[in-house]
């Protein structure tokens, strides 16, 4: 199926070359104005501006979309979230406006053991259809990639029954998905005096079935004061390296322990989070191969500092954005806000924003060679939207939903 999209206002973030941008590079956003796309078989064909069209496209297809007045870009790429989850957390939520901390919420079993309870006594099917329904409600606000974790089971029936829910969502959805494995999140209770016995049982009874069953792509570790130490991370790591999975980690949320440096010495493909970086971690992270990813939501949620942006492109690091969906620090999985928030208050501009949405998300999650921009041979997964004055436009009206229609592999969701 051939569809042809004319009069585009701006086709955005079209590129020949895919290649991860840092520092200054993040700036450059490649759009062609009054433009034409055309889309076979969900792949993009051919592109350029309506001038051109006659020549790069002499025989126009029936189905033909006006986009008049409406900019296009590719379909966010969410490279971190936790959206498979048995419930919500609003009661945490009043006890943080009451003035609780995010740390004492969890020291009295709130937080992530919370969510550990309730995911454990849900079935398959219950953690199937929610996270199905998420999944749905992202796709509409414009998002055509998503990176889940495991992380809430923290028991090996638990934790292999959250990967086989995602497991299930890439088998059957339409957006391209990746799991990470998330074991360590957090210590379980009946681990709380015995760390070294839920390391092991991370390394010898989760990651074996995950490796025989391909049930993720990526191991995680929660590296934070009263979570996992550094050289934890490291352990653990090592350990799903062995099955192929990438180390792709939350460092540097709450304090900064020594995680950037275990990340990078473990050539992670990103670090995540990053509220609270020292001069020395910008550094480290700069000098690497590994992507920085901001979850400004997640501060915004939990009243804390957002991440220095402005210096870590300053110091030409390569930046991603993504949600971090979750219950209990993000429980919002809208990319739109997440950009308008970079922009707002990290500073970052309209355009180094959709970069780091785009086509750095997309390496977040090593699908740059099939999503992340506006190139010949990459999935259909485009946003549409409502006719805007400028690009600008779309973090500046912060809130307003300015998304018209979303494509995935080229068909309207
Ligand atoms: O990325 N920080 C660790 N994990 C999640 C939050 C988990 C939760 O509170 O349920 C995060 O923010
Ligand atoms: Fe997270």
């Amino acid at each position: 199926m051939t569809t042809l999209i004319i009069n585009i206002r701006q086709l955005v973030n079209t590129r020949e070359q895919t290649e991860l941008l840092r520092g200054k590079a993040l700036a450059n956003l490649p759009v062609i104005d009054d433009a034409f796309l055309l889309i076979e078989d969900g792949i993009i064909a051919e592109y350029g501006a309506m001038y051109e069209l006659e020549l790069k496209v002499p025989n126009l297809p029936v189905d033909i979309i006006d986009a008049d007045g409406q900019l296009v870009l590719p379909a966010w790429c969410d490279s971190h979230t936790h959206i498979v989850f048995a419930r919500t957390r609003e009661e945490e939520f009043i006890d943080k406006i009451r003035g609780m901390s995010y740390a004492e919420i969890a020291a009295k079993g709130g937080g992530i053991l919370n969510s550990a309870a309730k995911l454990n006594a849900a079935s398959e099917t219950e953690l199937f259809n929610s996270a199905w329904e998420r999944l749905e409600a992202i796709a509409k606000l414009g998002t055509g990639a998503v990176e889940i974790k495991s992380g809430y089971g923290l028991t090996v029936e638990g934790e292999l029954k959250m990967l086989r829910v995602i497991k299930k969502l890439k088998e059957r959805s339409n957006l391209s998905i990746k799991a990470s494995f998330l074991g360590a999140h957090t210590y379980p209770l009946a681990y709380k005096e015995n760390h070294q016995g839920y390391i092991d049982s991370i390394i010898n009874e989760m990651l074996p079935v995950i490796g025989r069953e391909k049930l993720a792509d990526y191991i995680d570790v929660f590296c934070e004061t009263g979570f996992f130490s550094p050289e934890e991370m490291e352990t653990i790591c090592r350990a799903g390296m062995q099955y192929g999975l990438k180390p792709k980690l939350h460092i540097n949320q709450l304090n900064s322990i020594g995680g950037m440096e275990a990340a990078v010495k473990l050539n992670a493909l990103s670090v995540d989070h990053l509220e609270t970086m020292t001069g020395s971690d910008i550094d480290l992270l700069a000098h690497s191969d590994t992507i920085g990813t901001l979850l400004p939501t997640a501060a915004f949620f939990l009243r804390m500092q957002y991440q220095p942006a402005r210096q870590l492109i300053d110091h030409n690091c390569a930046i991603a954005l993504a949600t971090d969906y979750n219950p209990g620090s993000s429980p919002s999985g809208n990319m739109n806000f997440v950009i308008a928030l970079s922009c707002i208050q990290l500073k970052m501009l309209p355009e180094e924003a959709i970069n780091a949405a785009t086509i750095n998300g997309a390496f977040a999650m090593e699908l740059e060679k099939e999503l992340g921009s506006i190139t010949i041979g990459k999935k259909a997964n485009l946003v549409f939207t409502k006719p805007v004055p400028s690009l600008a436009y779309l973090p500046y009206s912060f809130g307003s939903n300015l998304v018209d229609k979303v494509m995935i592999a080229g068909m309207v969701v």
